[in-house]
């Protein structure tokens, strides 16, 4: 991403942050696997979608107005001999002259150097609980600014999290954002495609699971969570991941996977038949799922609030049901009542963005948000018929079926960003078959 587009953000943060304030967020903590093995390092998505800066024991401050500099980037020094173990650092001279900062420090140095910076600023606004080593930290460098008070040191007065500010900015995606999000989306497609040609009875789940990662790194791209790849009675368990079992003549396989690039998701669902070919059954469960999709899709404009995508699918599902007599009952009744959740127990859908579960507030006050252009969201109704369900004939069973797209508001409406992968029935099947 462009180095002007971090730039602008900060610029923005600092504007709501107000001079004569402080603000600091943290890079994410390197995280052991076990023993002397370390997961791949993931930043924090708010340090990156400030700096874009991906090392760990990193922390950025800003202090608009401050005349030797607003933004300070303390992170690791360049030292040849770790480098050579574990890899490239920027150092000082690096996070100035690539990662734009106006000063840069050696991370070891900051105990000595943040409590400077802190030392005359009115608010502190910080991510609280995050990190709690971090928060521990920051309240010791505020202690030794207090320990000087008698000798005249201004102490912050006011704790403010930042959350809420930059959360509410990360909400509202740029054009650099909607079209790193839209390259997630296209490689995404493509990883689901090549699931669904190759699929076919005997393989396993994991072997799935292989094309997504061949798809994935081959784009520079990598998991945005864990996927979800299940087949028959797997497919009813909404956070399955073992990813172990043989695939089944006849079964659906419900496959929930999306790739992150620079940090930013993607997140897809689809469900297919492993044979190629839907039941009867397992269509009509489908397209109950399909059309409660389309409706909760249409209903992504502005000016629509966050909840009428999920009360339009609720809707939908709940008449699919009934006319499929899994309900039986007044619709609006059923509805009130909540019935549709012994088979669809989740929401609707979530923000997306650096995170898959994206921040933002989904409500104002007691007022559901209400949808604005930029803003991009997932719409994932689904349907799950575990074995066994009581008064549930059995042609029903292990059916679980979820379909999810990635859909970005517009000024005048949606556009979907993982529109390329087919959907409908004919269209997968069309696929598989080909
Ligand atoms: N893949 C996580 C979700 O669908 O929310
Ligand atoms: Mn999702
Ligand atoms: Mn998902």
């Amino acid at each position: 991403m462009n180095p002007t587009e971090f730039k602008r953000r900060r610029n923005q943060l600092m504007k709501m942050v107000g001079k004569g304030n402080i603000a600091i967020v943290a890079a994410a903590p390197q995280q052991v696997r076990n023993r002397d093995v370390e997961y791949p390092y993931r930043q924090d998505s708010d340090f990156l979608y400030l700096t874009g800066f991906n090392e760990p024991s990193a922390v950025l401050v800003l202090v608009p107005g401050r005349p030797h500099g607003e933004y300070i980037l303390f992170c690791r020094e360049n030292d040849p001999e770790q480098e050579i173990w574990h890899g490239r650092r920027a150092g000082q001279q690096g996070a100035i002259e690539r990662y734009a900062a106006d000063d840069s420090f050696p991370i070891d140095d900051i105990d000595d150097i943040l409590p400077g910076l802190l030392e005359g600023r009115e608010k502190v606004f910080h991510i609280m609980g995050r990190y709690p080593d971090f928060d521990q930290k920051l309240m010791g460098w505020v202690n030794q600014i207090k320990a000087q008070s008698r000798s005249g040191a201004h102490v912050p007065y006011e704790f403010v999290s930042l959350d809420h500010l930059l959360h509410d900015m990360r909400l509202y995606k740029s054009r650099a954002e909607i079209s790193m999000m839209k390259k997630a989306a296209r490689v995404s497609v493509a990883a689901h495609k090549r699931a669904m040609q190759l699929c076919k009875p005997g393989l396993f789940e994991y072997s799935i699971e292989a094309e997504f990662n061949h798809e994935f790194r081959r784009n520079n791209a990598q998991h945005a969570y864990p996927p979800i790849v299940g087949g028959g009675e797997n497919g009813c368990i909404l956070h399955y991941n073992d990813n172990s079992e043989q695939l089944n003549d006849g079964e659906l396989l419900l496959i929930d996977a999306g790739c992150e690039i620079e940090g930013y998701a993607s997140d897809i669902t689809r469900t297919f038949p492993i044979n190629g070919e839907f039941t009867p059954a397992q269509r009509d469960i489908y397209e109950v799922v399909l059309q409660a999709q389309k409706a909760a899709i249409n209903k992504v404009k502005p000016g629509n609030h966050w909840n009428d995508p999920h009360n339009a699918a609720v809707r939908s599902i709940t008449k699919g049901l009934l006319e499929l007599k899994l309900l039986k009952g007044n619709l609006n009744k059923l509805i009130k009542d909540n019935a549709y959740r012994r088979f669809y127990m989740h929401r609707t859908g979530h923000w997306l963005g650096l995170d898959v579960h994206d921040v933002g507030d989904y409500k104002v006050g007691e007022q559901w948000r209400l949808l604005e252009p930029g803003m991009v969201l997932t719409v994932e109704p689904g349907i799950y018929i575990a074995a066994h369900s009581k008064g549930v004939h059995r042609k029903w069973w292990n059916i679980g079926v979820r379909i999810e797209d990635d859909v970005l508001v517009t000024r005048d409406g949606h556009e979907v960003l993982t529109r390329a992968l087919p959907s409908a029935v004919n269209d997968i099947e069309a696929l598989m078959a080909g």
